[in-house]
């Protein structure tokens, strides 16, 4: 049965990223979903739909495990950031805080949702590769780490701080030429990469920071990508990294920190067949540990900065079926109340997801449909040839693996309001974000007088 184990509970219970569903799903005694202790048809009729449903055991268990592993792995100092452009809100910074996370963060905008959620500006580090001057400063006089990316900050920073007393704490970040087999929209390692400065001029601008006054570089920092499942490049990354390393350090900069990126895939359909946390970091640590034994270089504290893994299999989103087209010989499409707007990464990078009926995922499928989003955009499909059984409009559909790179990249596309969203626990609902209303998406508009006038 092609359903049959998109709900299936706890597959990998330590590594929710090789799983299709959160690790609390169950069904009820009529064989409804549950997630989290929480019907889902219940969680859609209260709340409205579309919605966002996050589980918070899931998130926990993948931060436990990012944890557990580097404890396990790494015989120096670590610190596991969440790299909070995956889903970015107070109750994701207050969870990961509790969990002895710091975060990364790229805007003004993450930076506040960050301390505001709790997080230690001493365990936060911007990143950025067009870094305005106001981020830059409240990321400055916040304490938090500073990823420079290219020259642009460096003169920045460097006419911000020079009448300061206390230099900017500072990363730096390269570009390692690093290939890896993911969407060429998030490969970043590579050479090719408008992040980070150019391998090749690493050593020219290390000798640049070395006198500044104003800068303390303490961090060295690369990222090769998302959504990856191989082992190899992340392995590969850490033999560049330490030998930058023993670059920055002989030029005499106090380098403690290394920080490896993110990265580590999720499953969103059957087939795909990530790594689980644990073999993730158990690369990253012994390749660092190896790596600083043959090339006799002291151990760094060991960062990390996982996004996807963290969220994205937590998170499922609960749509409600309407218009249905059928077209004879063809196909028939069922459109629902979101679409694009709250997910907007199968449009984006034809990123596959899987969906079932709320109420009946146990029903034998006997058709399929295209699963369509209601913006007016023919490309606004959710899921192509999903097997469902025979459905009504007004049933609810929960879609699978939507924590990540959803709520956060979601847009007004046809002033449709933002869903809301749940976290939920044991059976209890905590609402984490409004429903947008159209009435907000009025808010700044300005309707100038003259036009007015003119009738
Ligand atoms: N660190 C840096 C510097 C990054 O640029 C990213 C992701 C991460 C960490 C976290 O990577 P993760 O663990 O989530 O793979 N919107 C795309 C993903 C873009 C990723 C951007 N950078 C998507 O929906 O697939």
């Amino acid at each position: 049965m092609a359903n049959s184990r998109i709900y299936e509970s706890g597959r990998d219970s330590l590594s929710p990223n090789r799983n299709l569903s959160p690790i609390t799903t169950e069904l009820d005694s009529q064989d409804r979903l549950k997630i989290g202790g929480c019907l889902l048809s219940e969680l859609a009729l209260r709340y409205q739909t579309p919605l966002y449903v996050l589980d918070e055991v899931t998130i926990r268990t993948s931060c436990k495990a990012y944890k557990d592993a580097l404890e396990k792995y790494y015989p120096g100092e670590s610190l596991p950031l969440y790299a909070s452009k995956a889903n970015s809100s107070l109750a994701m910074s207050s969870i990961v805080n509790s969990e002895g996370f710091g975060l990364d963060a790229v805007s003004e905008g993450e930076l506040m949702t960050a301390i505001k959620g709790g997080i230690d500006s001493s365990k936060i580090v911007l990143h950025g590769n067009n870094k305005s001057e106001k981020e830059l400063n409240l990321a400055y006089t916040n304490g938090v780490t500073i990823v420079i990316d290219n020259q642009h900050d460096i003169d920045k920073l460097k006419s911000l701080v020079s009448s300061n007393k206390e230099p900017a704490r500072l990363m730096l970040r390269f570009t390692p030429g690093i290939e890896c087999h993911t969407h060429d929209y998030i490969k970043t390692g590579h050479l090719d990469s408008k992040f980070g400065f150019d391998l090749d001029n690493l050593e020219k601008i290390l000798i640049q920071l070395k006198d500044a006054k104003w800068s303390n570089l303490i961090g060295l920092h690369a990222h090769i990508g998302s959504q990856i499942f191989e082992l190899q490049p992340h392995k590969d990354l850490v033999g560049v990294m330490i030998d930058a390393l023993k670059l920055a350090r002989g030029i005499g900069h106090p380098i403690e920190d290394l920080n490896v990126g993110g990265g580590l895939g999720v499953r969103y359909v059957e087939a795909d067949d990530p790594p689980s946390i644990d073999q993730w970091i158990n690369t990253v640590a012994t390749a660092v540990k190896e790596s600083c034994e043959e090339k006799q270089v002291k151990l760094p504290r060991l960062l990390c900065e996982p996004g996807r893994s963290l969220v994205a299999t937590s998170g499922v989103t609960l749509y409600k079926l309407g218009s249905r087209k059928e077209i004879p010989g063809i196909r028939t499409y069922f459109s629902v109340d979101g679409g694009m707007s709250d997910n907007p990464r199968p449009i984006t990078y034809q990123s596959l997801y899987k969906a079932c009926l709320v109420d009946r995922p146990l029903d034998p499928p006997v058709q399929t449909v295209t699963i369509a989003g209601k913006h007016c955009e023919s490309g606004d499909i959710l899921i192509k040839n999903l097997p469902l059984p025979i459905c009504t409009s007004g049933e609810f559909l929960v879609v699978f693996g939507t924590g990540a790179y959803n709520f956060s990249m979601s847009s007004n596309y046809n002033r449709i309001p933002r869903p809301a969203a749940v976290l939920v626990h044991s059976g209890h609902v905590d609402l984490v974000q409004q429903r947008e209303q159209p009435e907000d998406l009025l808010r700044y508009d300005v309707l100038p007088n003259r036009l007015l006038e003119l009738g």
